[in-house]
């Protein structure tokens, strides 16, 4: 074998192989069948919801589905008699008190410390001293809210602890505010938030956090399209429209939907012809930046230093955190109907929204500095 012969055996080896390296990378990565196409909207438009059998049989197996704590006789008197420090759920029979108590527990606390996650260990139920509990009582009162101010969002399925928590004390998917750029403004400009691949804006090179923009407190405007065929007094530049895209991919991405759930391609921002579900989240973006406006951000004061962002912030909500990846949250299995007690505030005198934060000691009642900031 002369030298030649070696050499182009040795590019045709590593020819086959750098083939085969690649073959089975794009092999892998296609998406197997079955796909199967669902339609939303009037025929022949093009509003179709793509589905891969297989990934969604496996994102509804990887779902587990509580079933409901046994239902007690009633007991004949509240919580609010022989309990002394309950100050959100003491017009509750004692028998539901201690249900939910279990279920809360089952829902957020650690397997191996159960009650003790609230309850700090030698010290009276009724003691407030760990921040978990007081942190609990606070989203009991949101998760009233969210059942009882934004039905025309979550009403019929309804929203528990679980909706959020899956069995563990932090959610999945919280959000923190951004420390900045990690890329310096530089010779290359600012990036505007674009070209840092996040899971959030669906790996796109759309601006990489739309949450602080659409999901706080004083939400910027979605809507960019003019509403004139020629450009007349629409000053909106394409920048604030990358935004609302990024927000867009988290919406889609959020519910493992495509845009034509929400919206005819051919006018994105005309209502007539959207779906019902565009409406529905509608009412989703008001109530994500109320929650993480009233309840969430406020509760900063309450979380030890490990749970709260890299600029200080209180953890908190997007679209993700509820539904995780599914049109509706946990596919619509409906559990509030098993927990009447979360789906409504109980009398004006224990919750009159906008409820203020009870105060650490359990005397109640007084807004703490973190609500009235
Ligand atoms: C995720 C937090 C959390 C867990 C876990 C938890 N609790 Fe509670 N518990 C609370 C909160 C919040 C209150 C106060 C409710 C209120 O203010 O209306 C409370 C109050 C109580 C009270 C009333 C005490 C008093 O005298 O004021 C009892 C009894 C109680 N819990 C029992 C339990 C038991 C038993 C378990 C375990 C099965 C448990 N809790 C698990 C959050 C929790
Ligand atoms: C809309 C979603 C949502 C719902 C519903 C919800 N939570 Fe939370 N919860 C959160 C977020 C976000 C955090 C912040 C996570 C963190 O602590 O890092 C949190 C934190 C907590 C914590 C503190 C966890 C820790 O270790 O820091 C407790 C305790 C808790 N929730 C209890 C409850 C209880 C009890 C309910 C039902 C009455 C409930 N949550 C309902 C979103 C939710
Ligand atoms: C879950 C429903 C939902 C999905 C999915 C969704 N959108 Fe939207 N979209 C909305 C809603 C609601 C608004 C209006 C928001 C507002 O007014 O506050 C909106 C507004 C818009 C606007 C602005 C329209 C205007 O009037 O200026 C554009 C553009 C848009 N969406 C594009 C998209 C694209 C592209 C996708 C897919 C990547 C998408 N949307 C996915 C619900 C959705
Ligand atoms: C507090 C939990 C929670 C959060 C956060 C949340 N949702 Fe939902 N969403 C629900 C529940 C529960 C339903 C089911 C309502 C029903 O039974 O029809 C729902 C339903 C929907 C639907 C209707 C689906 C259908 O098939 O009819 C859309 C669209 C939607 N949500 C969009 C959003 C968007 C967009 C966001 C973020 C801006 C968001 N949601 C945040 C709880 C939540």
């Amino acid at each position: 074998m002369n030298d030649k012969t070696a050499w182009s055996n040795f590019w045709l080896g590593l020819g086959g192989a750098v083939a085969a390296v690649v073959g089975v990378g794009i092999v892998s990565t296609f998406e197997w069948p079955d796909t199967e196409s669902v339609q939303v909207g009037h025929r022949g438009n093009g509003m179709v919801q793509v589905y891969n059998q297989v990934a969604l049989a496996n994102q509804v197996a990887e779902t587990s589905f509580p079933e409901p704590e046994p239902v007690d006789e009633p007991f004949g008197l509240s919580a609010g008699e022989i309990y002394e420090n309950v100050q959100v759920l003491g017009h509750l029979d004692v028998a539901d008190f201690n249900r939910l108590m279990l279920a809360i527990t089952s829902w957020v606390a650690p397997e191996e410390q159960g009650c003790l996650y609230c309850h700090a260990e030698g010290e009276a139920l009724s003691s407030d001293s760990l921040y978990t509990k007081r942190v609990a009582r606070r989203m009991i009162q949101m998760t009233m809210t969210v059942n009882q101010e934004w039905d025309q969002h979550v009403a019929p399925t309804g929203v528990t602890c679980y909706t959020c928590h899956r069995g563990q004390p932090v959610p999945d998917n919280i959000w923190f505010l951004d420390p900045g750029q990690w890329r310096g403004a530089g010779i290359v400009g600012n990036p505007a938030g674009q070209n840092m691949p996040a899971t959030a804006a669906g790996l796109s090179s759309l601006p990489a956090d739309p949450f602080v923009a659409f999901l706080q407190d004083d939400p910027a405007n979605i809507r960019v399209a003019g509403l004139e065929a020629l450009p007349d007094g629409n000053r909106t530049s394409i920048k604030q429209t990358e935004w609302t895209y990024s927000l867009m991919m988290h919406m889609s991405t959020s519910l493992g939907v495509n845009c034509t759930f929400c919206h005819n391609s051919r006018s994105f921002s005309d209502w007539e012809q959207s779906p019902a579900q565009r409406t529905t989240a509608w009412h989703g973006l008001r109530m994500v930046s109320s929650l993480n406006e009233t309840y969430l951000d406020p509760l900063q004061g309450e979380y030890p230093a490990i749970r709260l962002g890299p600029t200080g912030d209180a953890p908190k909500a997007n679209c993700a955190t509820c539904h995780q990846g599914a049109y509706k949250p946990l596919y619509g299995y409906s559990m509030i109907g098993d927990y009447p007690s979360l789906a409504a505030y109980g009398p004006p005198e224990l919750q009159d929204p906008p409820m203020p934060m009870p105060a650490a000691d359990g005397t109640g009642g007084e807004a703490s500095p973190a609500t009235s900031q």
